[in-house]
């Protein structure tokens, strides 16, 4: 099997997670990582045993060995090492939101269609097994005609420290939107969200969003970021789908593995990003191994495409500017 060659760019919670994830992917190899955290960079370098710590983002996209550039840093700065990567010639792997702006979407797309380069983003949870099966069932047409669906992706508190930087429905949301997009496979015509801030101070740390798509189906989105500190639930995650010949359920919590201990009480995360045997598997290492194949096989990603992350970027932006003016927000355009 060819190797894989990865730099990888932002070196943070999730960049940790990348390199876990990398470890159980045959063929991967991350040769170089680099972060503004030039002292995060090398510790993760030393961790994982990564050979190079690089000094600036262009010295790490000019690496000749490297075929390919996984960008991890925060949603709001995903532009330059994509367009970085991208203008050197490597494929590039973008963390979810693929942006947090529309332009910024399509400028990545338009470089990497123009240089004949992969843009996987990361929509993860396409990768999950329980929400790939029910792709799968949908589309089989089992359950009929998709009328409603309903997502709730709640978060401890604990992480609003973080993730307080982004809105809660670019952060979290972006991924049931994502889902609901990729099972009715309708353009979204007209949202509403609503949000609130119950405790937090720069976003909101509460958002109920609706979607109407194309020819009929409802979906509602729901984050909140309000799980009580040291409740042990990390992921409050659950997605109802209905159609007019079948109902679907999923759900993470309560969660079928737990931890009572006398230091609390644990429900670990068996889905994304499991952590067995000192590597991540799950959906991420699912994620993962899929990009490094696309690389080495020099073929384009389909279970998730940048044209569709984008519109789920396009559908999360219309849902924070309806419940910034308070009213509905139409969708004019679809790529
Ligand atoms: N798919 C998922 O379930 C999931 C889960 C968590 C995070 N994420 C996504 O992963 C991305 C990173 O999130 P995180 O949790 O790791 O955040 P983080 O804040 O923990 O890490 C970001 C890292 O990027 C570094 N950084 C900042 N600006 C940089 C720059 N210009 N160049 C290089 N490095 C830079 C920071 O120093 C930090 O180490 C975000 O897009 C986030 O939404 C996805």
């Amino acid at each position: 099997m060819n190797q894989v060659r990865i730099g990888l760019v932002g070196c943070g919670l999730f960049g940790e997670s990348h390199l876990m994830g990398f470890r159980a992917v045959p063929g991967a190899e991350v040769a170089a990582v680099y972060d503004v955290d030039s002292a995060r960079a090398r510790e993760m370098a030393r961790v994982f045993s990564i050979p190079r710590v690089c000094d600036s983002l262009g010295e790490l996209c000019s690496l000749g060995e490297l075929d390919a550039v996984d960008v991890v840093t925060p949603e709001e700065l995903h532009l330059e090492p994509v367009m970085k990567a991208i203008e050197h010639g490597k494929h590039v792997f973008v963390e979810k939101p693929l942006a947090t702006d529309l332009e910024h979407c399509s400028r990545m797309i338009r470089a990497a269609n123009g240089a004949g380069r992969i843009l996987m983003v990361g929509q993860l949870v396409r990768f999950e097994t329980k929400a790939a099966m029910l792709k799968d069932e949908v589309a089989s047409g089992k359950l009929g005609n998709v009328v409603s669906m309903h997502a709730r992706r709640n978060r401890p508190k604990a992480l609003l420290e973080r993730y307080g930087r982004t809105h809660p429905v670019v952060e979290n949301s972006i991924h049931d939107i994502d889902l609901m997009l990729w099972y009715t496979g309708r353009p979204v015509r007209r949202v509403r969200g609503y949000d609130r801030k119950a405790i937090a101070t720069r976003h909101a740390d509460t958002f109920w969003g609706i979607i109407e798509f194309e020819g009929g189906p409802i979906g509602v989105v729901e984050t909140i970021w309000l799980l009580p500190k040291p409740a042990g639930v990390l992921l409050d995650d659950a997605f109802q789908l209905i159609g007019d010949q079948g109902i679907a359920n999923m759900a993470l919590f309560p969660g079928s593995l737990s931890f009572w201990r006398d230091t609390g009480f644990d429900i670990p995360d068996i889905g994304y990003d499991p952590r067995v045997h000192g590597a991540a598997l799950g959906a991420l290492r699912d994620e993962l191994a899929y990009f490094c194949d696309c690389v080495r096989g020099g073929r384009m990603p389909e279970i998730i495409t940048a044209v569709e992350a984008k519109n789920a970027v396009r559908v999360a932006m219309a849902l924070m500017e309806s419940a910034r003016l308070d009213q509905d927000v139409e969708i004019k355009s679809w790529d």
